[in-house]
């Protein structure tokens, strides 16, 4: 079952990653006994979504401690290491939180780091079991009386956590409640974490799907295909503005066109106070070679530039709740972050 899936695991020794990049035709994984290693595999989606990569974040400093140790690095060397960790990719708070987190520790040494990172770990995992009943009973509470039919974009899953999953978390607990008729999975270009991903543990768990193109999205709410949206973040706002994977706005704005619950599923560790709106979230903005060739072949005129923004920002007024392991937040009827209940 997916939800046993670990996306990421300490061995003792190191890390254990899910090689999400060969994922749904082959189940690899990558161990992880240094930086380098530790921050390509971020940075080529290895390992990716924003609570799984503060997981890998805070084991990652055991990676560098344990490194230091084998190659005799000075504090300087470590710390250094330790901030190319953090900053491996920039939108995801839960990366740089992660690597926070431990960092009281490492004066305490290589296992009082681990210790805290699993504890991380298991959190991520308990606060995602929660975040799924309290949003299957906010969305229950709000839609009609039968199996329903729940739109989601890029991967909130098990892969993207420490387990469970965040979005996808609510959609198993409506599973097990009997009320999924389907989930439209969007695709989510141009890395696929949608058709490879979620569709992989949907495909897992029996829970019924269709994959569609991301552009598709919007016109399938507006037909009335759609009863709710969910999806997960990368980063909230203060002012309760999300941002998730690029695509996500236009599902928000259709769901709000349409009248139906656009719902951010998403740990209290995804909340970043310190931002005060979404015009303060850093987005990453990838290679232009994932948008100009298709399956290792170029799909665009020799010369043609891309703009390759990973996410986008949705703002408040459009979120209709922001669930949490501690509950939920009708965000769009003006209950922020920032005003409302925290950890
Ligand atoms: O580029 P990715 O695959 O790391 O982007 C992931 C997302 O946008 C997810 O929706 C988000 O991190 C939430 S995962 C629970």
């Amino acid at each position: 079952m997916a939800h046993d899936v670990q996306a990421v695991e300490w061995t003792g020794q190191g890390l254990r990653l899910i090689d999400q990049t060969v994922l749904p035709h082959r189940l690899e994984h990558l161990d992880v006994r240094d930086v380098d290693t530790l921050v390509a595999a971020i940075q080529n989606l290895t390992v990716r979504g924003a609570p799984a990569l503060g997981v890998a974040g805070a084991f990652g400093v055991a990676i560098a401690i344990r490194q230091a140790e084998r190659e005799d690095w000075d504090d300087a060397t470590r710390d250094a290491a330790i901030e190319r960790i953090r900053d491996a990719r920039p939108t995801a708070v839960n990366l740089a939180a992660g690597v926070d987190r431990v960092l009281p520790h490492v004066p305490k040494g290589l296992d009082a780091v681990v210790a805290e990172a699993q504890a991380l770990l298991d959190e991520d995992v308990r606060g995602n079991r929660a975040i799924g009943r309290h949003g299957a009973d906010w969305i229950l509470a709000r839609t009609p009386d039968r199996p329903l039919r729940i739109l989601t974009h890029c991967n909130a899953g098990a892969l993207a956590t420490a387990g469970w999953g965040t979005a996808l978390g609510v959609v198993r607990e409506l599973h097990a409640r009997a009320r999924i008729e389907v989930v439209y999975a969007d695709e989510t270009r141009p890395l696929l974490q949608g058709s490879r991903l979620t569709a992989w543990e949907l495909e897992q768990s029996g829970i019924p799907y269709l994959i569609q193109a991301d552009g598709a999205a919007p016109a399938t709410i507006l037909r009335g295909l759609v009863d709710a949206a969910v999806v997960g973040a990368d980063r909230i706002a203060a002012n309760g503005d999300t941002a998730n994977k690029v695509g996500t706005v236009s599902v928000a704005l259709a769901c709000a066109e349409a009248g139906i619950p656009f719902v951010v599923a998403a740990p209290w560790s995804t909340v970043d106070l310190n931002t005060a709106s979404g015009g303060d979230i850093p987005i990453e903005e990838r290679a232009p070679e994932e948008i100009l060739s298709w399956n290792g072949t170029r799909a665009a005129p020799d010369g043609a530039r891309a703009f390759n923004p990973a996410f986008d920002v949705t703002p408040a007024k459009l979120v209709s709740a922001l669930v949490t392991e501690t509950g939920v937040l009708e965000v769009s009827s003006g209950a922020t972050p920032q005003h409302g209940a925290s950890r």
